[in-house]
């Protein structure tokens, strides 16, 4: 049986091996590692899979925030890396763990929750979409079909603006145009299934 525990329960070490083995070890060079800089995961949303006492899946979120042109600022929350062990892909852990989460932000009235994946995946079973995004900057490229947010009932979000870590001096200037990084987005990113 699957138990779902705070992520923070179990060893941040096997957690870093699960990533490894999901994403490979040159995971860190991606932009939603710039987004995580300088922060900690948002211990009620971030969760680990549990199997007979092995660790199969994981879901970190992330406080980031929206800096619009005047310097007002949106919070919100950056879900990923979501994780499950190869071998133990495609039998619902995935889906368990995002709609866990999801489920836990609802109940929190917690801010949007946003992330860069496979919209095939996270529009299909949570609603994600790319509507309100085309206007955000990031700190690196981002194939903009795979730059998600999910709004609840009464959510807005600025159409322009920069993320970056929650508590740190982004705005548009820090960042290029989203058309510029749209342009300059490696193939790899879009090749990667899942996403971030
Ligand atoms: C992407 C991932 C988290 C999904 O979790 P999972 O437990 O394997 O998938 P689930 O069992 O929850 O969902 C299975 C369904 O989702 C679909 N699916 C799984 N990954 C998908 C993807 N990348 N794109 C589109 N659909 C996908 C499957 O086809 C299946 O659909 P079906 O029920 O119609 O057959 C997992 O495969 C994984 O860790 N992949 C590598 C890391 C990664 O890319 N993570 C991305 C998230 S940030």
């Amino acid at each position: 049986m699957i138990t779902l525990v705070p992520i923070a329960s179990v060893d941040l070490f096997e957690v870093e091996e699960l990533l490894d083995e999901a994403f490979g070890t040159d995971r860190h060079q991606r932009t939603a590692y710039r987004l995580r800089e300088g922060t900690d995961p948002v211990p009620e949303l971030s969760l680990a899979a549990v199997e007979d006492g092995v660790l199969v899946g994981s879901i970190q979120c992330w406080p980031v925030q929206l800096t619009d042109a005047g310097g007002n600022i949106a919070p919100l929350i950056l879900v990923g890396p979501v994780a499950v062990r190869p071998e133990r892909q495609r039998d619902g852990i995935g889906r368990m763990l995002v709609a866990a989460a999801l489920d836990r932000s609802d109940v929190l009235d917690s801010e949007p929750m946003m992330l860069i994946g496979d919209a095939d995946y996270y529009d299909r079973f949570f609603g994600f979409s790319a509507r309100h995004t085309g206007g955000w900057t990031l700190p690196g490229p981002v194939d903009r079909d795979r730059l998600l947010v999910r709004l609840r009932s009464g959510q807005q979000v600025p159409p322009h603006a920069a993320l970056g870590p929650r508590g740190a001096a982004t705005g548009p200037d820090s960042s290029r145009s989203a058309e510029e990084q749209s342009a300059s987005a490696p193939a790899d990113q879009a090749l990667v299934p899942g996403g971030d």
